[in-house]
């Protein structure tokens, strides 16, 4: 009887031990990543996940982060502030020993106080708001560049390549919409007219009334601090009216969901974005990759490996999951990947970030400057 007993609790062990190491093991590192999941930012989301799950599969190739499996739990903040903060404590409760996100500056920034206060390390790829590592966090880096070159950018395009001095501006309200309008504003004070200055409100969907004050203005140039669901609408709605500008915006419009949304209303519309990884001899390797495992990469798709693959390089490195101990890493050391060279600022900038201008031709984003 004591035999049988025993033959059925080992039978029972192996099969809980057994299910245990399908899923999350105890001895895997967990790692957060943090975006819009779903919603009508999602495209960002997805872009997301499959870089960091290909920095993932290299790293299991070479025996893993610590010898150990990285287990991703995803956290949805749909771009909102509010449900980033919710996010950042799950993921904080969750164990986690990094966060790769958030996409969105309105997320991040919140959120980095309650990762920075739980001592987690959270490495964005994409949160461009010159705020995000302003705030004197020690743990806060991020792998792209920030809306005060970006916004520069766009003004000495407009001033000296297309030549034009009639501007209109609009923002969409949130942390990075308003930041790099005001960074586009002041950079073209005194050397242009800003003859419409006006915003609108993420999520809406009509934007005639708005559309028509900026054509009775007459401006040669709108430029847009926004992001791509509605900067879609509106270069459609503006045709619509015979609003005969020329567009200009930033890395919020840089996805091939705008031109879903807008169809050949977004030809010849100008983006400002980092350049593109395909003409980087370094990225072609993972571009391929992507590919054939995805399909064509997001803009922020290598930005997202990279910034995985920096923060398992320091947990690797360390062998610690402190985030004081994993950023003092990084910040000491440089990291060679598809972006090429990547080396962090003390504030935690990437210094190697610059921006170009795009511009979408026949159909497809095409960098324009160098
Ligand atoms: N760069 C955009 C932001 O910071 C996505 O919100």
């Amino acid at each position: 009887m004591a035999r049988k007993f025993m033959l059925v609790l080992l039978t029972l062990s192996f099969i809980v031990l057994a299910s245990g190491c399908k899923g999350k093991s105890p001895e895997d590192i967990k790692v957060g990543i943090a975006g819009p999941m779903t919603g009508d930012q999602s495209r960002y989301g997805v872009d997301f996940s499959n870089g960091v799950s290909l920095a993932i599969e290299k790293w299991e190739k070479q025996g893993g982060v610590n010898g150990k499996r990285v287990a991703l739990i995803k956290g949805d903040d749909q771009h909102d502030p509010k449900q980033a903060v919710s996010v950042a404590n799950k993921l904080i409760n969750d164990g986690v020993s990094g966060v790769i996100g958030h996409f969105n500056s309105s997320c991040s920034i919140p959120a980095s106080k309650v990762y920075s206060e739980a001592g987690v390390l959270e490495i964005t790829p994409a949160t461009t708001n010159p705020q995000f590592t302003e705030q004197g966090l020690k743990t806060v880096f991020r792998v792209c560049g920030r809306d005060d070159q970006q916004g520069k950018t766009a003004a000495g395009f407009i001033l000296n390549n297309l030549k034009k001095t009639r501007i209109a501006v609009l923002d969409d309200k949130t942390t990075y919409g308003q930041g790099i309008t005001a960074v586009f504003k002041t950079a073209v004070a005194g050397k242009a007219d800003i003859v419409y200055s006006g915003r609108v409100i993420q999520g809406d969907k009509d934007f005639k009334s708005v559309l028509a004050s900026i054509k009775a203005a007459k401006p040669e140039v709108i430029y847009f601090g926004g992001m791509y669901p509605e900067a879609g609408l509106m270069l459609k709605q503006a045709k619509e009216l015979g609003l005969d500008a020329d567009w200009v915006g930033g890395d919020g419009l840089m996805d091939g969901k705008l031109l879903e949304i807008a169809g050949s209303n977004a030809e010849g519309a100008y983006i400002t974005f980092t350049p593109d990884p395909s003409s980087i001899e370094s990225a072609k390797g993972f571009m391929e990759q992507y590919r054939k495992k995805f399909g064509e990469p997001g803009p922020y798709s290598v930005y997202a490996y990279v910034a995985a693959d920096v923060m398992f390089t320091a947990l690797n490195a360390t062998k610690s999951t402190d985030g004081k101990v994993l950023a003092g890493y990084i910040r000491a050391n440089t990291f060679e990947g598809p972006l090429g060279t990547v080396k962090f600022s003390d504030k935690g900038d990437n210094i190697n970030a610059s921006y170009v201008v795009w511009q979408v031709k026949d159909g497809k984003f095409v960098q324009l400057t160098k």
